[in-house]
C-alpha cells in the first residue's frame, strides 16, 4: 500500500493537468474561430450568438459586401453606395434590423431553409444534409461562427 500512494498522487496530478490543459485548449479555440458550432432554432430565431461571441460591425459589412466569400449582394441590395452592382433577387436589405431582431437575422443567415424550405439563399452556416457540395467545401460552412456573428452585428446597425 505505501508503494501505491505516491503512484496515486501521481496520477492525480497527471490527470489535473489534462484537466487544465483541456480547459485551455477550450478556451483557447475560443477566444479565435469556431469553424462550425452547435445551434438551437427556437421561435423563429437562434437567440444564442454563435460560439458565445460578440461580433465585428466592420468586419461584417466587409463580409456582406465581399464578392466571392459573402456574395450576399449578388441578390440582395442596400445602402453600400460604394458598391455598384447590386442584387435584385431578394428583399434589400436597408433598415433589416427595424424589421428584424438579430435572433431572426441570425436563423436566416445560418440556415434561411429552415424559414422557407425552397429559399433561394444559401445556408451559410449549415452542414448537413446538402446536395452537391464541392469537395473542397464538404464539412465547412460557408461562413464560420464568428463570421455569422460579424454579420449579425452589422446587419443590427442597419436601422431605417
Ligand atoms: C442566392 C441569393 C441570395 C444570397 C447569395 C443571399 N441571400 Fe439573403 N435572401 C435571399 C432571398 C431570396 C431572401 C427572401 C427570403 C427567402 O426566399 O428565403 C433572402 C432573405 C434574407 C434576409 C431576410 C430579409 C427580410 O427582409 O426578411 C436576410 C437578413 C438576408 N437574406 C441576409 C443575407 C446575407 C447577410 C447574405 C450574405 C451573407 C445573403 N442574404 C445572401 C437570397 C439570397
Amino acid at each position: 500500500m505505501r508503494r501505491i500512494a505516491p503512484l496515486r498522487r501521481m496520477l492525480s496530478a497527471f490527470a489535473g493537468l489534462m484537466m487544465t490543459s483541456i480547459g485551455l485548449g477550450a478556451a483557447g479555440a475560443l477566444a479565435q474561430d469556431l469553424p462550425v458550432v452547435p445551434y438551437r432554432i427556437e421561435s423563429g430565431g437562434i437567440s444564442a450568438p454563435l460560439g458565445g461571441r460578440q461580433g465585428d460591425a466592420g468586419r461584417g459589412r466587409k463580409l456582406v459586401t465581399d464578392r466571392r466569400k459573402g456574395l450576399c449582394l449578388l441578390c440582395h441590395s442596400g445602402p453600400f453606395p460604394e458598391e455598384r452592382f447590386q442584387g435584385d433577387l431578394a428583399p434589400s436589405l436597408a433598415g433589416i434590423a427595424s424589421r428584424l431582431t438579430a435572433e431572426k437575422i441570425r436563423l436566416r443567415i445560418v440556415d434561411s431553409t429552415a424559414i422557407n424550405p425552397a429559399s433561394l439563399m444559401p445556408p451559410y452556416h449549415r452542414i448537413e444534409g446538402l446536395v452537391e457540395v464541392g469537395a473542397a467545401w464538404r464539412g465547412k460552412p460557408i461562413l464560420t461562427a464568428g463570421e455569422i456573428e460579424d454579420v449579425v452585428a452589422f446587419l443590427g446597425t442597419l436601422r431605417d
